[in-house]
């Protein structure tokens, strides 16, 4: 595995071994010996075009575990800022060291321009592209409900929301379903993607048909900054679409409840859910760190 930026490109070998990783890296709480430290005197560059709480920090912290160093890029105070572009940029930054690089952008296929790039060692990290993919989350989600359940074989996984704008419902489908789960969508008609956007799902109009009997609810935010519709979550949004009590009450009971985050308390998701004994989303935050020092570890070094 070179880079990680879609999950096609993962076979089930790869997402075991990433796993095992990241059960040894979560046994340890991150805290690898010297010995383990493989990234020691390799510089880690993260790009982020794009805000992010959980996957840059988490990234950041996963590095430091495995004894690089980071360095950020802020787009805002950089030259991209200039007019230079990623390209260029991705090229200072390997003439100063960087191998690694983790690249948040709000483009879809912005790693196509960039793989033109042929440089030894070099290595991407998809850290979410425009509304293409998130493999990171994605690996994170599914490391989390194996914990849970120990298998996803024939678990049903419901996502709701804005499914279409979704790289994390895209991604989550790739993987999820990769490894046996059955996973229905649903969300505002204007939000849903159709059967090609998305073959690995079922299709809903109706949130509650989506919910019936899973043993996983997955909400999602509406990504207002993607555009492409008019549509906008109003107060009535939670009811009609979200992760409501109500709604929560046709899954099978004690079904357990996601959300990659951020959250839109009482907009996609009831807050007091958020809070609540059945909630997965401070253990798939916490989750990240291991499985991103796993996706890292699993790519491994070229000593150029
Ligand atoms: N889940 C996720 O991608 O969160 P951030 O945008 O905060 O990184």
């Amino acid at each position: 595995m070179k880079h990680l930026i879609t999950c096609k490109e993962l076979n089930a070998t790869d997402i075991e071994a990433i796993f095992a990783h990241a059960s040894e890296f979560k046994r340890m709480k991150g805290l690898t010996p010297v010995s383990q430290k493989q990234f020691l005197n390799q510089t880690v560059s993260l790009i982020f075009v794009e805000s992010s709480t959980r996957t840059r920090m988490s990234f950041e912290i996963a590095s430091l575990n495995l004894g690089a160093r980071v360095v950020q890029l802020f787009p805002e105070i950089s030259s991209l800022n200039k007019g230079e572009t990623l390209e260029d940029t991705v090229l200072d930054l390997y003439a100063m060291g960087c191998r690694y690089f983790v690249i948040r952008h709000p483009q879809s296929g912005i790693f196509d321009a960039l793989l033109n790039i042929k440089k030894p060692g070099l290595k991407y990290i998809n850290a979410g592209d425009g509304d293409r993919e998130h493999p990171s989350q994605a690996l994170l989600d599914a490391f989390t409900l194996i914990e849970k359940f120990g298998t996803l074989k024939d678990l049903r996984i419901c996502i709701l929301g804005d499914v279409l704008r979704s790289r994390v419902a895209k991604s989550n489908a790739i993987v999820l379903s990769r490894l046996g789960a059955k996973i229905s969508v649903s969300g505002p008609k204007p939000l849903l993607p159709s059967k090609s956007d998305l073959p690995e799902v079922e299709i809903f109009e109706s949130p509650d048909d989506a919910v019936r009997d899973v043993d996983v609810v997955m909400g999602l935010r509406t990504q207002m900054e993607r555009g492409g519709t008019t549509f906008k979550p109003d107060s009535s949004y939670l009811d009609t679409y979200g992760v409501s009590k109500m709604r929560l009450k046709l899954a099978k009971k004690d079904a357990w409840v996601m959300h990659p985050g951020p959250v839109q308390r009482n907009v996609d998701i009831d807050s007091e859910i958020i809070d609540g004994p059945n909630s997965l989303i401070l253990k798939q935050i916490e989750n990240g760190v291991f499985v991103r020092m796993a996706i890292m570890a699993h790519m491994g070094l070229e000593m150029v």
